[in-house]
């Protein structure tokens, strides 16, 4: 793959170097674009001995090339690393000024950026919005990490280590994926004011969003009964088991189904809203069971199902189960403890077998995710 490695002018410009070699180590073509900034903390000499390389940043030196076409054109990958605030905010606004923001707009390549600054930089609101705008386009913006920075002090800004940078931007393996992912508790009305609901916090399913998004997906979030949801995907808000069905009617890659989706339903709703009385009998009938007919009506998609269980004992017999009847590729068990908790213990059942994970929903959304891109990659 030809990467195209974009440098600015922060401090942590000089680890770029390990970048270039790390790229290089896995067989692939790197083509670095310091900023005229970025040449302050890291010399041109350096970045030209290790990347073997001439570099030339003047945006009007061999102009009959058009350099930042060919620049743009040329790449298969777009890493900016490390990116400063400055550029965050040229980037979202397309202030095309150097040779390095006019090679990216003239590129149909995915763009992995890794912001690192100042903790104070980072956290301020406009960095915050430039981040938004860059993920709502698509562009992928890598949490920088937590540890020391410039002088003494510590915080969140420090640029990633070389090797998670790597992971990172190649992770992008789910480029051109369509992923449908519901999450939150759907609510059955019993009248106009009333409904039937569940515990479900959505976590599990955003977490799963935003490492698909991450890994390169378009993400389809269908997002019942939640108030927040993440940047850079598209967001459909759904209530009711019809209205989820409804939104679920779409032609995807992949299906993660985690939404707690309700099994029954009150058969009449009462349409005002009813008031104390001697008391009243509500006759329940079941709902359709959405991800069996999702995955009947569309054989060719990669469909996961979750399955909830009091007895942790007893999730791999009912993980399985699922399996077969509702014809998903994947089942993960969890247990009813995982409601509404930041980590779970799960159990994933597939044709080839049973695996346990415990860990912090982030964790296990990676894991749910690393197993489509496995499907992918067949
Ligand atoms: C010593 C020093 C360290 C800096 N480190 C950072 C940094 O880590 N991140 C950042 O966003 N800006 C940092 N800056 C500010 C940038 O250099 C400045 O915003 C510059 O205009 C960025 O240019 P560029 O984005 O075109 O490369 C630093 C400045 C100095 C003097």
């Amino acid at each position: 793959m030809r990467i195209l490695l974009g440098i600015t002018g922060g401090i942590a410009a000089y680890k770029a170097t390990g970048l270039i070699r790390a790229f290089q180590d896995l067989g692939h073509a790197v083509e670095v674009l310091p900023t005229e900034n970025a040449l302050r903390f890291v010399g041109k000499t350096t970045l030209e001995a290790i990347s073997g390389k001439n570099i030339d940043i003047d945006m009007y030196s061999d102009v009959a090339q058009v350099r930042h076409v060919e620049i743009g054109q040329q790449a298969d990958l777009i890493v900016i690393a490390p990116a400063t605030a400055s550029f965050l905010s040229r980037l979202a606004t397309g202030l095309a000024d150097d040779l390095l923001t006019n090679a990216i707009l003239a590129s149909r390549a995915p763009v992995v950026v890794c912001p690192a600054m100042h903790t104070e930089m980072w956290e301020n609101s406009a960095t915050q919005s430039n981040v938004r705008v860059l993920q709502d386009r698509g562009i992928r913006v890598m949490s920088p990490a937590v540890g020391r920075l410039t002088g003494a002090d510590s915080g969140a800004g420090r640029m990633p280590e070389v090797q998670d940078i790597v992971r990172y931007a190649l992770m992008g393996e789910l480029n051109g994926k369509t992923v449908m992912v519901t999450a939150g508790g759907t609510r059955e009305p019993i009248d106009a004011v009333r409904f039937i609901g569940n515990h479900s916090s959505g976590r599990m399913g955003i977490e799963i969003a935003k490492t698909l998004r991450d890994a390169g997906a378009q993400v389809l979030l269908i997002a019942a009964n939640l108030d927040a949801t993440p940047n850079g995907m598209e967001v459909i808000h759904v209530s009711s088991v019809d209205e989820l069905e409804q939104a679920m009617n779409r032609e995807v890659d992949a299906v993660v189904m985690a939404a707690a989706v309700s099994d029954y339903r009150v058969e009449d709703p009462f349409a005002g809203k009813l008031s104390r009385s001697e008391g009243i009998e509500l006759k329940l009938i079941p709902t359709k069971d959405l991800i069996a007919q999702y995955s009947s009506t569309h054989p060719g998609v990669f469909t996961i199902a979750f399955a909830l269980a009091a007895n942790i004992e007893s999730l791999e017999q009912i993980a399985k189960t699922k399996l077969i009847d509702k014809g998903v590729q994947l089942v993960v068990g969890n247990s009813t403890k995982a409601l509404g908790s930041e980590v779970t213990d799960v159990i994933l059942v597939d044709s080839q077998g049973s695996q346990s994970a415990a860990g912090s929903k982030r964790a296990i959304a990676e894991l749910i995710t690393q197993r489509i891109i496995d499907h992918f990659r067949q």
